[in-house]
């Protein structure tokens, strides 16, 4: 098996904690366990034991998890290492070598990469730029055949921030439906809207459905490295069997962190914190975008912390990210890293200052080229 490069990752992993000023990151500004835990709940973490937990995730954790989705009990949950594992087990659950999968595009590349290491072939269907990001529905149905194991979305999207419609949706899940397929939604960003408004999930819309998830961005914990696969029963049983290879189990830190962040209360006050950062920060982002209207577009995400910016400068994407790191020590995604062209993935969800100080350093790049 031969994994592809992931070059955003890659592009991450290797710059974004060498260069000056990180706006390459998609989440928001971390929370401390001492944010939301009371003086009890500290002294509980401390107690904790550093044993193996229950290694599908503890019943308090997976009741935590469920009661976030009408109609799901702790037996359609498996505790996952972040969201990446969820949708690598969710990958290995369904794809065999020669199978079909659907990927809507732009969107993070992990499951594009699997499917091509798990010997599948990826068909595309796009985001369109000009209907506001939403899906290309048609495309959608000329590339679903009867051997498309499985579609697979991100909602809200990364890198765009749009949401799908219900109706969009419902025309998502009548394709996979009419093919037998899995539909597979990442859904890591549901719960950082910028109005305020979830998302609503694909669960329980289809019998053959897998929920990715977890609270490395909407609840801006990423370090507890928690994500969940939400599914029928039988699925999470044999998804529970690829785990047994794979990390086995989370930290039992991590399970009661998690379990605590997930409680209605706190949820509601990591949300709206989160909420506070996100809006301040795109209303500093779109007031510069709109300084520079000459040469940046830029369709409002409604959810995440992260920003599609199309630009108009004759520079390839990939060299514009390089020189921006090397000449301005800022780190932005470049829209090769989806697969598309003049594009620039900016993250809003640091503190204030990290952003106005990164498009301040873009600001000084972009003079420098004008007077080059
Ligand atoms: C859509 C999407 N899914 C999954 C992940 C990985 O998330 P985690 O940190 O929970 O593994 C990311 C990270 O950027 C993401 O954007």
């Amino acid at each position: 098996m031969r994994f592809p490069r992931f070059e955003m990752e890659r592009w991450q992993s290797a710059w974004e904690h060498e260069v000056d000023c990180n706006l390459a990151e998609s989440g928001i500004h971390p929370v401390t366990p001492g944010d939301y835990l009371s003086e009890q709940e500290c002294r509980q973490l401390l107690d904790i034991r550093l044993g193996y937990p229950q290694t599908n995730g503890t019943l308090r954790l997976r009741k935590a998890i469920s009661a976030l989705y009408p109609g799901a009990g702790p037996a359609n949950v498996l505790v996952t290492t972040g969201t990446s594992e969820a949708n690598l087990v969710a990958s290995l659950l369904t794809m065999e070598p020669g199978d079909d999968a659907v990927l809507m595009l732009p969107n993070y590349m992990q499951i594009w990469g699997l499917v091509r290491a798990l010997g599948g072939n990826v068909q595309a269907f796009p985001l369109l730029e000009d209907r506001h990001w939403a899906p290309d529905l048609e495309q959608l149905e000329r590339v679903t055949t009867s051997r498309t194991r499985l579609i697979a979305v991100c909602n809200p999207n990364n890198p765009t921030g749009a949401v799908l419609s219900a109706e969009e949706m419902a025309a998502i899940v009548q394709m996979a439906e009419k093919s037998g397929a899995w539909l597979l939604s990442d859904e890591v960003y549901r719960g950082a809207e910028l109005d305020g408004t979830l998302t609503p999930s694909f669960w329980s819309l289809y019998d053959k459905v897998l929920v990715t998830c977890g609270l490395s961005k909407a609840f801006a914990l990423p370090g507890l490295r928690v994500g969940w696969i939400l599914a029928a029963s039988e699925q999470i049983e044999r998804a529970w069997s690829y785990r047994d290879y794979t990390t086995i189990a989370i930290s039992p830190a991590s399970d009661f962190l998690a379990s605590q962040a997930l409680q209605p209360e706190k949820r509601q006050v990591l949300f709206e914190r989160n909420r506070k950062i996100l809006k301040l920060n795109l209303a500093i982002l779109e007031d510069w975008v709109k300084k520079h209207a000459e040469i940046f577009a830029l369709i409002r995400p409604k959810a995440g912390a992260i920003a599609y910016l199309r630009y108009d400068l004759d520079i390839p994407s990939e060299t514009l990210a390089e020189r921006l790191r090397q000449e301005a020590g800022l780190l932005l995604v470049p829209g090769t890293h989806f697969q598309m062209g003049n594009f620039l993935r900016i993250g809003f969800g640091c503190e204030s200052e990290q952003l106005r100080d990164g498009l301040g350093r873009f600001d000084r790049f972009l003079q420098g080229l004008a007077r080059a």
